[in-house]
């Protein structure tokens, strides 16, 4: 199951736009109830306007109806073991809990299992907004 998403990523990667830092990367979520929503980053001329691949799988996820994520994987193709940047730890952990599988790749494959509590600890958390 988990390879399936690390393949998700990896065919969402080969979708990215990324002419400018040539660096691209592909990320995907499985929800607990089987769903996948998968992206690249998306880089605009106007560099502070592009995302990176994780939003735009959230941008999926929500779209898609949301809901529990049971595991979520990244892969970059020019660096083994890509680790979500702070932004997008942050915007994961919105939708994920701290005990969600994150899924760290090379191109073969899974490389290292991690949790997003190990991933973004001490968060912040928005309950206090509410
Ligand atoms: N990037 C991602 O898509 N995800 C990350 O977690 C790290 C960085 C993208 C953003 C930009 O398009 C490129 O990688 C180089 O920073």
């Amino acid at each position: 199951m988990s390879s399936d998403l690390f393949r998700a990523a990896r065919d969402a990667m080969r979708r990215a736009h990324a002419p400018y830092s040539k660096f691209p990367v592909g990320a995907a979520l499985r929800t607990q109830d089987g769903r996948v929503y998968a992206g690249a980053n998306i880089e605009v001329a106007s560099y502070p306007e592009g995302w990176c691949a994780e939003t735009t799988a959230l941008g999926h996820y929500v779209m898609g109806g949301g809901g529990p994520i049971a595991e979520i994987a990244v892969v970059a193709e020019k660096m083994d073991r890509i680790t979500p940047c702070g932004g997008c730890r942050q915007r994961l952990a919105e939708f994920a809990s701290p005990d969600t599988l994150l899924h760290l790749c090379d191109q073969d494959g899974i490389v290292e299992t991690v949790t997003m509590g190990e991933m973004l600890p001490k968060g912040f958390a928005g309950d206090i907004l509410k």
